[in-house]
């Protein structure tokens, strides 16, 4: 193949799907920069990667998200990264407040907010800021309990959190995402203090009062939790809304067909995850010498499950480079897979269906404004952080 794919490199950021396909094609398994990580891109290999997470430990984002100019980042030390007995522990303390009866108690007011939010897109508007951030602030504002007026806060302390890269942009990049982490754990341990002190029906007062094993979450614990559910629903949610812009804005006989049948909706979203979802890199440790399609990894390697690639992997879908909204696809790894699968998926597909509804119901069409688009610079998630649209 090709010399070594750089995946935070410009010419990456704007397009990786070429460099996924020829990936799949000539080397299926092979060293990415920055770092030389292990990036494995076909459907079959990344499930298995997904299905083993003693051979693939999620200390994978400890190596990503934790460089070391970075100090303490709580994401890192959150669920996400942890592996069984200490994450089978975690997880089964926050199940309950993303099912369904949450998703339906939270529907109509995703919808009232997602019309007032349409209703100001006049002109030629920055999409992320106006719409595509404040629609999934909201949700996860909700189901924590936070006070509103912080949501415009959210975004920042978002986009500086997933900014951070092996090697910071300069020095001033490096205040800025300690700030940023210093600010959110601040504002978060604020809101334990209150909860603390007048328990409320929420995820937070559930997470103070829970049990694990006979012991009480510790405080950092706590603050840990809080983090991955405001960040992990929330950066994520945007750029597959962001992404779906994007695609609309190119074609728009889609908007059509969606603008005349409403409930092609849901499998829009279905195939919009596989066609262009913001997950694209989940990272892992191989904990022993592994052998994937042929390439012998060695112990201890940061290894990058491609599950956008997978997701247009031609030996699980036909013309998978075709958005196809007819297609029924069985599947896609955008949530993925195993003891880590999402537990935010209902909600974001709900909103993400919304938010379709309203628009096109609203408008006639979408098209890309004269700004520029701005790319997000992270490893695991991908989407436009900047998106001038005009609605008509
Ligand atoms: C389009 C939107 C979303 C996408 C594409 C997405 C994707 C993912 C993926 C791929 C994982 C697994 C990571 C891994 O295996 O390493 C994950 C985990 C997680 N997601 Fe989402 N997510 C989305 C929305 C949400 C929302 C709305 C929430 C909550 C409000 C959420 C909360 C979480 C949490 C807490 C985990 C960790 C689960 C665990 O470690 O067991 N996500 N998400």
């Amino acid at each position: 193949m090709e010399e070594r794919i750089d995946v935070l490199s410009p010419s990456f950021r704007a397009n990786p799907y070429p460099h996924y396909a020829a990936m799949r094609t000539s080397s299926p398994v092979c060293q990415v920069d920055p770092g030389g990580m292990w990036a494995v891109s076909r459907w079959d290999d990344v499930l298995f990667v997904l299905k083993n997470p003693a051979l693939f430990s999620s200390q994978g984002f400890k190596a990503v998200m934790e460089p070391p100019w970075i100090g303490y980042n709580p994401l890192v030390h959150s669920m996400l990264a942890l592996d069984p007995p200490a994450h089978t522990r975690l997880r089964g303390l926050v199940t309950r407040a993303f099912g369904g009866g949450t998703t339906r108690r939270l529907a109509p007011k995703v919808e009232r907010l997602a019309e007032e939010l349409a209703g100001k897109l006049v002109g030629e508007v920055d999409f992320v800021e106006g719409f595509a951030t404040p629609l999934p602030a909201f949700v996860i504002g909700e189901i924590l309990g936070l006070d509103p007026s912080l949501h415009v806060f959210f975004k920042r302390w978002a986009d500086d959190i997933s900014s951070i890269a092996p090697e910071p942009e300069s020095a001033a990049h490096v205040v800025q995402v300690r700030t940023a982490i210093a600010d959110l754990s601040g504002y978060l341990r604020e809101v334990v203090a209150a909860r603390r002190r007048a328990p409320a029906d929420d995820t937070v007062s559930d997470l103070i009062h829970a049990e694990v094993d006979g012991h009480s979450l510790t405080e950092e614990e706590i603050l840990d939790f809080l983090v991955l559910l405001l960040l992990a629903g929330l950066e994520t949610t945007t750029h597959l809304l962001g992404n779906t812009m994007i695609l609309l804005a190119a074609q728009p006989a889609l908007w059509d067909r969606l603008r005349g049948d409403p409930a092609l909706a849901a499998p829009f979203v279905e195939e919009m995850l596989r066609y262009d979802g913001p997950s694209h890199a989940l990272p892992r440790i191989a904990t022993a010498e592994v052998t994937i399609a042929g390439v012998t990894i060695p112990a201890g390697s940061l290894v990058l499950a491609l599950v956008a690639s997978a997701n247009r992997d031609e030996r699980r879908h036909a013309d998978p480079d075709r958005f196809d909204i007819d297609r029924n696809a069985q599947g896609n790894l955008q949530f993925g897979h195993g003891i880590h699968t999402c537990v935010g998926a209902l909600l974001a597909r709900m909103e993400a269906r919304i938010a379709l509804e309203v628009l096109t119901r609203r408008f006639r069409r979408v098209e890309l404004g004269a700004g520029e688009i701005r790319y997000n610079r992270t490893i695991a998630i991908r989407g436009p952080v900047v998106l001038p649209v005009r609605f008509s």
